[in-house]
């Protein structure tokens, strides 16, 4: 069933795990994160990236997350992930998602907390869910780049104040993850999750999640972590099921049997996944 974010992630925070947002671009993909939620019996978010918009369509993302949500067993949320702009997310909203990112943090606080707030008024008025950033998370996902040196921590208190200007609903911080491959172990500042919960007490949001070793998952989940973005992982696993496919069956012209094995892939990714952040049997 189709729920908002609010409604999953207040659940996860009460009781301390985290819920898997795997970033969805196709049917494929959609199927291999629902099938894995049943599985499990585990809640789950369906999200949308600004590249998975520009991909597929508002318009086709919305059905494909709407109808897997309908068809589900356990509960879903459609969430669009990095919105950067008011229209879209108004938009989107449109289109029945029931959770927005705004991504307001390459601007300094003071317009970050007026675009979060403007968005949150809209969103609350009709019972979606609001996410909002503070910090810079570095990396890239799809066009967002924050180069490394650019990339700053969230400040405990200005996320105090952040969280009581705005009435977001969760908050994504910047503590040492970043988007897409890593290049050495990423170091997570736990004390800096647990002192910002402390303060805020909403749900918090881990960006760049995939390549996070599972010890420091469940670090991060202890500390007040309630929901893990998972998108370069799922891009690995399809990929090399594709590959390894097209390599021996280098004949097969059959696209259902080319995506096969990489929806497969996925889904235990994400079995796996939803396992390490304690959402299995949570629906
Ligand atoms: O917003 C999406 C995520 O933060 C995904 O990051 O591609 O490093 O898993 P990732
Ligand atoms: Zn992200």
């Amino acid at each position: 069933m189709l729920v908002t974010g609010k409604e999953l992630l207040d659940h996860a925070n009460k009781h301390g795990y985290a819920v898997g947002a795997f970033n969805v671009n196709n049917m494929e993909i959609v199927q291999a994160i629902i099938e894995a939620a049943e599985e499990t019996n585990s809640p789950v978010i369906l999200q949308a990236s600004q590249g998975g918009i520009k991909y597929a369509g508002v318009e086709y993302i919305a059905q494909l997350g709407k109808v897997a949500a309908e068809k589900a067993k356990v509960p879903v949320a459609l969430h669009l992930d990095h919105g950067t702009d008011f229209q879209q997310i108004m938009l989107c909203i449109r289109h029945g998602f029931t959770s927005v990112m705004i991504d307001g943090s390459k601007y300094p606080l003071k317009e970050n907390i007026d675009i979060t707030k403007k968005v949150v008024e809209v969103a609350h008025a009709v019972g979606v869910s609001v996410e909002a950033e503070l910090g810079k998370i570095g990396g890239t996902e799809d066009d967002i780049t924050v180069d490394e040196r650019e990339a700053t921590f969230t400040d405990p208190d200005e996320a105090k104040l952040f969280v009581d200007e705005t009435g977001v609903d969760s908050l994504a911080v910047a503590v040492g993850t970043a988007h897409g491959v890593y290049k050495g172990e990423p170091k997570i500042d736990f004390e800096r999750i647990r002192t910002i919960k402390k303060l805020v007490g909403i749900p918090l949001v881990l960006h760049g999640s995939s390549g996070v070793p599972a010890e420091a998952i469940k670090k991060a989940v202890e500390a007040g972590i309630n929901k893990i973005n998972i998108d370069t992982d799922l891009r690995i696993a399809f990929t090399k099921a594709m590959k390894e496919f097209l390599r021996d069956n280098p004949d097969n012209i059959d696209p259902r049997k080319i995506l096969n094995p990489a929806r497969e892939a996925m889904k235990e990714v994400i079995i796996e996944k939803m396992h390490l952040f304690g959402s299995s049997g949570r629906a």
